[in-house]
């Protein structure tokens, strides 16, 4: 316990958010006027993965379709593994969400009549993706979600600040969390009530379509104070990554799929008879062309062509900025690490199983997505789990603070470090694993956090090195190459940290008084 460090009590009713994403930013939003405190290392959008997507969010808006039928495909998109409450709340309460934000003054694209104009993307069975000047939809939310929480005068922010790790009481409650600035000067907020909205782990892999700093640091942190986390191994690998030697590597969104474009290798042969297939399926056969001398492409050519710079208009400036113009020429693509369908454990209104701690969007793992997330449903998530607890928790009345420590910062991890451990991911944890490397991948992490000191990043990589070499079965986003087929029946899996520091079987975690219907822990 570190004694040395400021210390800053917040007011008893305010909640305490932790990112500055979406999910983040749409909790401070719909608490108000219960107050928070919304802390991030950078402003709205800026650091953020939900503001750099760019198919849009996914409900059932148009006349012909149901949340019944969304929820089908969220369910067969998920492989056996998608938690039915979860996947129920996410379907039917997202069109009132996306009209509200429509209400709020997201400028969604829209046709003559005023409807909505929806985009195909994969494993979806109609068009239901809600969308932004064709690929901008994540930019153009935040920003109007982020300008209605600046207006609230019940919000404050604190941005330049890095979240390092969670204060725990020594009556177990989670009590707000031990913060660092640039300079290196660390201090303690403490909060009846801390909510977690980090984003996932896509920065622990060498080639992501996520911001670099996301990197499970709610995983670690959350499991330090002994939440239970879910399924980490299920990490979804984007398809189509533009292949131009960029990190982040820029994405080319599936939405051009949706418009017809193909995958192809160099000789112009399709990779699959289904280009619309589920990411996982569509994202292995990429990752196997683009590994060969075939390499692999999409092909926009005939579906888009001269379209291209007023349809998709973030990937032409992608393009053009790397030399490409894909109105002529196929554009390189390879999988990248783009979701967590795991992360920390939650119910479907964002209860972590540790009292005073909640999880929302990425970091979270309420089991909607199974292990494989149906596209545009994440920026679903990121709005439908806060709205819910944003009703829990003003009916929640602030408990008596209790006595707390501060504990010792992890390490900020050395740039060295990093590298090292994203090289380690990729070779080992990305779209085809096996034993013999996973084994490998869990000693090298050790050797990373014995080297450098505990960090969260060796950790959170750990948790998904961990699960996935206990996942002996290929299942949605995780391929074992030496265990291809699926075992019946499909079980979550849940771990913890023990007070070794081991990642070990939980049991099925509780979130009074709702819970998530969980299989069996492996
Ligand atoms: C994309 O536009 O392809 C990404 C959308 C998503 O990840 O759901």
């Amino acid at each position: 316990m570190n004694a040395d460090i400021d210390r800053l009590k917040l007011p008893a009713e305010t909640v305490l958010i932790l990112g500055a994403g979406l999910a983040g930013l749409f909790l401070a939003l719909r608490l108000a006027p219960r107050p928070s405190l919304v802390l991030a290392s950078s402003p709205p959008g800026e650091a953020a993965s939900s503001a750099w997507a760019q198919g849009g969010v996914a409900a059932a808006l148009s006349k012909d379709d149901t949340p019944d039928e969304h929820l089908a495909d969220t369910i067969a998109a998920g492989d056996g593994l998608v938690d039915a409450a979860a996947a129920r709340a996410l379907c039917e309460d997202g069109p009132a969400l996306v009209r509200y934000l429509a209400e709020l003054g997201a400028p969604f694209d829209r046709d003559a009549e005023g409807e909505f104009i929806l985009n195909l993307e994969a494993a979806h069975s109609r068009a239901r993706v809600a969308r932004v000047g064709g690929d901008q939809a994540g930019a153009a939310i935040i920003a109007t979600v982020s300008e209605a929480a600046r207006a609230q005068g019940s919000i404050e922010f604190m941005f330049g600040w890095r979240a390092v790790s969670l204060i725990q009481r020594e009556d177990g409650r989670a009590g707000g969390v031990l913060c660092a600035d640039r300079s290196g000067r660390a201090l303690a907020l403490e909060a009846n009530e801390t909510a977690m909205a980090l984003g996932g782990v896509g920065g622990l892999f060498a080639v992501t379509t996520n911001p670099t700093g996301a990197r499970g640091d709610a995983v670690a942190m959350g499991a330090r104070i002994g939440a239970t986390v879910a399924d980490p191994e299920f990490v979804q690998f984007h398809p189509t990554a533009i292949d131009v030697g960029v990190d982040p590597a820029p994405l080319a969104t599936e939405a051009l799929r949706g418009a017809g474009a193909v995958l192809i290798d160099r000789h112009g042969e399709r990779l699959l008879p289904d280009d619309l297939a589920p990411r996982d399926l569509v994202a292995r056969a990429v990752h196997v062309a683009s590994q060969s001398e075939r390499g692999a492409f999409l092909d926009a050519r005939a579906a888009v062509g001269d379209a291209f710079p007023q349809a998709f208009p973030t990937v032409y400036a992608t393009c053009v900025k790397a030399g490409l113009d894909p109105r002529s020429a196929p554009i390189p693509v390879a999988p990248a690490a783009h979701y967590h369908m795991g992360g920390v454990a939650t119910d479907k209104d964002g209860r972590t199983s540790v009292p005073g701690l909640w999880a929302f969007g990425e970091c979270a793992s309420t089991g909607a997505h199974g292990a494989n997330r149906l596209a545009s449903n994440s920026l679903l998530e990121a709005l439908v789990t806060p709205a819910r607890a944003a009703e829990r928790l003003r009916e929640l009345d602030p408990p008596a603070y209790a006595p707390a420590g501060v504990p010792e910062a992890p390490q900020r991890p050395q740039a060295e470090a990093l590298v090292s451990l994203r090289a380690a991911m990729a070779r080992h944890a990305g779209v085809a694993r096996d034993a013999a490397g996973l084994t490998t991948l869990i000693e090298e992490l050790e050797r990373l956090a014995k080297a450098y000191g505990p960090f969260n990043a060796a950790l959170s990589a750990r948790f998904i090195a961990t699960g996935a070499l206990l996942r002996e079965e290929s299942r949605g986003a995780h391929a074992r190459s030496d265990f291809p087929a699926k075992s019946e029946p499909a079980q979550h899996s849940f771990l913890r940290l023990d007070r070794d520091g081991d990642i070990v079987a939980a049991p099925a975690p509780h979130f009074p008084p709702s819970a998530v219907t969980p299989t069996r822990a492996i």
